[in-house]
């Protein structure tokens, strides 16, 4: 039987994973949003591109939980984007209300499902997702690290004017102003990008550039489009940790994962390596780190940790 995948918030980003997930084949797609029109029009329209495109998939829209029952993945976009000047924080107390509608949605309609958060501000949100729904913390991950690594390592590469995928590294942490490229971690063509510094083919500023780029990487995008915020690149970066679940393909990925005493830190999601397959996440990658990747990434830890207490204070119940 096929897998079914259910998106929850059929916006700019719902209607990009539910084209790319038709074009990938990986299962049959049920667009849900609150505006019944929107989740129903898109749906429509990819489902006419089938025959242009070749692919095989039920694409459904609707604003009826009944109908994401059963699903085999559920990827969540439902909240409401940046305008431009905002950070994601300022998002908490909206997002939360509806994370908590979406919680209520979905606990009892598909139980057995892997769960991928990217509703902002992300860390926290998935977090809260997490508790409201009582999923199995393995089941449940929010998608942010593959992003600001991609980011990042696009940077890089035009200024390297290398391929993308010559690039290795990895960028941890919260989603936030406040994340971690991990520099020493990070490799040209096999070579540590340190060396590409000591052998002036790279400049320190230009890297530090590049880290403060990736930073921003999400308030640049906001700022062009006036209104939205980034959608392709986040909704490819969904896309791969469900094909990495529903394939068994036990990818490597950075994604926001419930640590239980790994990093030194206890009952807290954040952005770190973790292993994908088909029992989610399978493992979380306790990579090393020096000093300087150590202290940014507790930096970040700690802002992660202020923004779920201001949660707290909204709904005591987390
Ligand atoms: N249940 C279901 N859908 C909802 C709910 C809800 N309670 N509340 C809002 N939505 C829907 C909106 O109707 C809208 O169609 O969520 C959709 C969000 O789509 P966009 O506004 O286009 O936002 P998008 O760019 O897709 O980003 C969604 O992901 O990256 C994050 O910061 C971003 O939090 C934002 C989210």
């Amino acid at each position: 039987m096929g897998k079914k995948i259910s998106l929850i918030g059929a916006g700019q980003i719902g209607g990009t994973l539910a084209h790319l997930i038709a074009l990938k084949e990986l299962g049959d797609v049920v667009l849900f949003d609150l505006a019944e029109g929107m989740a129903k029009g898109k749906a429509l329209d990819i489902a006419q591109s089938s025959s242009v495109e070749g692919f095989n998939a039920d694409i459904k829209g609707t604003n009826n939980y009944e109908d994401t029952k059963n699903s085999d993945v559920i990827i969540i976009t439902a909240g409401v984007p940046r305008k431009p000047g905002m950070t994601r924080d300022d998002l908490l107390g909206i997002n939360l209300k509806i994370i908590k509608q979406v919680a209520e949605g979905i606990k009892n309609t598909s139980p057995k499902a892997f769960v991928i958060c990217i509703t902002n501000p992300l860390d926290v949100i998935v977090m809260a997702l997490q508790k409201y729904s009582g999923f199995p913390k393995n089941m449940v991950v929010g998608m942010a690290g593959i992003l600001d690594t991609s980011r990042f390592k696009y940077f890089l590469s035009q200024e390297l004017k290398v391929p993308a995928n010559q690039i290795e590294s990895l960028v941890l942490g919260g989603h936030g102003d406040t994340m971690v490229s991990m520099l020493n971690h990070t490799k040209v063509n096999g070579k540590p990008v340190y060396d590409l510094i000591k052998e002036g083919k790279l400049k320190k500023e230009s890297l530090e550039d590049i880290v403060l780029r990736t930073k921003n990487g999400g308030a640049e995008i906001v700022k062009l489009l006036e209104n939205g915020s980034a959608f392709y690149a986040p909704a490819a970066a969904g896309v791969e940790i469900a094909e990495s679940y529903l394939k068994d393909l036990k990818k490597q990925l950075p994604c926001a994962a419930y640590l239980d005493g790994q990093y030194n830190i206890k009952d807290l999601y954040a952005g770190v390596p973790v292993l994908i397959g088909k029992g989610g996440v399978e493992k979380i990658i306790e990579i090393d780190l020096n000093v300087e990747e150590k202290n940014n990434f507790e930096n970040s830890i700690n802002s992660v940790k202020d923004l779920f207490n201001a949660a707290k204070k909204i709904d005591p119940a987390l």
